[in-house]
């Protein structure tokens, strides 16, 4: 197929140069995506089986034949956001294209079904996370004036030949999906619901596509699954294996076979759970230069008693347990969080025993939410949502402060160090000003030089800010 160049746009707004087919159809897609890496890196899945149908991707909804939005549910908020963007496209529609066809993909999608469609008459196509290689019959389906549903969750696919269309990223770091669903039923959470069963991607087509990757001129890629910790290949779930002829593959030997692709390619992951999280994958960070020392652990709580209810599988003094290893195993990596507060029956005692555990570990980053009961979840049926609403928000606004209070002097660890940062592009607020990530993940600003993005710099770190640092390059 003969390719030629087309522009293609994200929410963030950066630009990117990709390829598309020459023999289109004539119609042009917009995808907006919410929610995690996971939602994001599916819209290029979509933007692949798309553009291989003939449509063009662009980057301008008003010019769209069909607009998809790949939809969050984790919080309710999230939820909302997505209704308003309805409302906003209803407008569109009405000025631009009256025959504009809108699609909910994602979680939203998945959770509320036909729902969705009764309750949002502008929508015409639901699909939910494992239906996208359908989507081509689905807007066949539609032609008439009909409305087109597909929300099977498979327990097989993981879309392991589609090699993504890369949107919008910054031609440095992608995300690379390893593994989907989740089968841990946290207590408060949705994505069991939404997202369906677990299940690995053949390793194969992992490193083939982190090579394709590097071969592109990306020097970082994360490896994305709900759980990575739970990542295998031709093993069950009680560690027998399944096909003798064939090779097994564990998380950590997985992440062994992507850093081998090329000692220039950064390898991250994300997430792991803390239950799962075992030493032979913080050995195997250790071994390898390019596996990056940070780790995101999301521990939820400080406090047995919320976690026991959360069903996360393991207590405070088992997860500061983990920290230890980590501490020991990698003593330089980076640690970040996830944080709830205000979760069912949550007393004064257990929030402060959250804050306790923020102080105990010194998280470098944290990302930190309130309690949002979410429909058909065991916390929903099992517990009173009961914290009011304000008290939910006093509790993260102290679990912030500290964070921030914490992550700002933990920064300070970095003033006077010689690092290696890679080089992502220009900064957001001062095109002069460039910015790269060190492998800790923290970002670092500095003066342009020529530089080239993908190209690996050492930077002296001068000046030490909460979110990021300042530096003057060395080489
Ligand atoms: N699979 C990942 C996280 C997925 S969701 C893990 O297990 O760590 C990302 C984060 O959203 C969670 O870690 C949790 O902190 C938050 N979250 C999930 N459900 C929530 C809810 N009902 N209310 C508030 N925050 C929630
Ligand atoms: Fe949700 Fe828990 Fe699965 Fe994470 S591990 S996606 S929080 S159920
Ligand atoms: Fe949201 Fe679904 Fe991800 S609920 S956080 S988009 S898995």
């Amino acid at each position: 197929m003969i390719e030629e160049k087309v522009i293609i746009e994200d929410l963030q707004g950066s630009v990117t140069i990709k390829s598309a087919p020459v023999n289109q159809n004539g119609k042009k897609v917009y995808l907006e995506s919410y929610g995690c890496a996971m939602n994001f890196s599916d819209s290029e899945i979509v933007a692949s089986i798309l553009t291989k149908e003939g449509y063009e991707t662009i980057n301008k909804p008003e010019k769209a034949d069909l607009v998809f939005i790949n939809t969050c549910s984790i919080r309710d908020k999230a939820e909302q956001t997505i209704r308003n963007r309805l409302k906003h496209y209803k407008g569109l529609k009405r000025q631009y294209n009256k025959n504009m066809v809108v699609g909910i993909l994602g979680c939203m999608a998945e959770r509320l079904k036909d729902q969705l469609l009764e309750e949002e008459k502008l929508v015409d196509i639901v699909a939910g996370p494992d239906s996208y290689r359908d989507l081509p019959n689905l807007i066949n389906s539609i032609e008439g004036g009909q409305k087109a549903v597909n929300v099977l969750l498979s327990r097989e696919e993981t879309y392991a030949d589609i090699s993504p269309v890369k949107l919008g990223e910054n031609g440095v770091s992608s995300f690379l999906s390893i593994m989907r669903g989740c089968d841990n039923m946290c207590s408060f959470c949705v994505v069991p619901f939404t997202r369906g069963r677990e299940r690995s991607r053949n390793p194969e087509t992992i490193v083939k596509e982190a090579q394709e990757l590097f071969d592109n001129g990306f020097r970082e890629v994360t490896l994305l699954g709900q759980n990575v910790d739970s990542y295998r290949w031709n093993i069950t779930k009680k560690g027998e294996i399944k096909d003798k002829d064939q090779e097994t593959v564990s998380f950590a030997q997985l992440m062994e076979k992507v850093a081998l692709v090329n000692p220039k390619l950064r390898v991250r992951f994300s997430t792991s759970h803390p239950k799962d999280m075992t030493d032979d994958v913080l050995h195997m960070i250790a071994k390898h230069k390019n596996i990056c020392d940070f780790i995101h652990l999301p521990v939820q709580s400080g406090s047995s008693n919320v976690l026991k209810k959360m069903n996360r599988g393991y207590t405070r003094e088992w997860y500061l347990q983990r920290i230890d290893a980590i501490r020991r195993i990698i003593p330089n990596s980076s640690i970040s969080t996830d944080i709830i507060s205000g979760f069912c029956g949550e007393t004064e005692e257990e929030h402060q025993e959250t804050l306790s555990l923020i102080k105990e570990v010194k998280f470098d980053f944290s990302f930190m939410y309130k309690y949002s009961e979410r429909p058909k979840t065991l916390a929903e049926r099992k517990y009173e949502d009961d914290v009011p609403e304000e008290l939910k928000s006093s509790r993260l606004s102290e679990i912030i402060t500290l964070q921030k209070e914490q992550e700002k002097e933990l920064n300070k660890r970095f003033s006077g160090q010689i690092k290696e940062v890679l080089v992502e592009g220009p900064s957001k607020k001062d095109p002069k000003e460039w910015r790269g990530r060190l492998s800790e993940n923290t970002v670092v600003i500095f003066k342009n030089n020529d530089f080239k993005p993908g190209q690996y710099i050492k930077v002296k770190i001068t000046e030490c800010g909460t979110a990021m640092l300042k530096g003057e390059v060395i080489s």
